[in-house]
């Protein structure tokens, strides 16, 4: 069960970075070129909502699985802190930052979420 849910895991984890990654290229194309501007179809936003609602879901499962908690596990703490940063970093960068700042908002984003996986990973006793 354990080992099920921890590849569920990380396929949601590839698969909810690498649909960010195609969102931030495709606002970025549509930013340099203003006359192909389209808006985002609304199916392929509530199917990226469903993914990262899954993947939530299979963190709880393993948290539940593990024992491990923010309140137990340093690292854990930190991932959770970091998660909160990738939502809001991704939201400003896709959504609602000036157009200049987008790319910036988005490369914060993508270190947060590479950094929840090295801490994931590496598991280090921060206190
Ligand atoms: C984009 C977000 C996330 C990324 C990039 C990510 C990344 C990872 C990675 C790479 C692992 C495997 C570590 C290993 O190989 O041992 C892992 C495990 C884990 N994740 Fe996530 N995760 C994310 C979201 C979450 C969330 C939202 C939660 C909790 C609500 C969570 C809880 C856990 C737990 C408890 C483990 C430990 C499993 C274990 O090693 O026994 N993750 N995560």
């Amino acid at each position: 069960m354990y080992l099920i849910l921890k590849n569920v895991h990380l396929t949601l984890v590839s698969i909810s970075v690498a649909g960010f990654m195609l969102r931030a290229i495709w606002v970025r194309c549509t930013q340099l070129d203003q006359t192909s501007f389209r808006k985002p179809k609304g199916w392929l936003s509530r199917l990226a909502h469903a993914i990262d609602s899954l993947l939530l879901v299979s963190g709880l499962g393993l948290m539940a699985l593990t024992h491990f908690t923010p309140f137990n596990t340093s690292w854990l703490a930190i991932k959770l802190l970091l998660l909160l940063g990738y939502i809001f970093l991704g939201a400003l960068g896709l959504h609602y930052a000036p157009p200049q700042w987008r790319t910036f908002c988005c490369i914060l984003a993508l270190t947060c979420v590479t950094s929840m996986a090295l801490l994931a990973i590496e598991k280090p006793t921060l206190w």
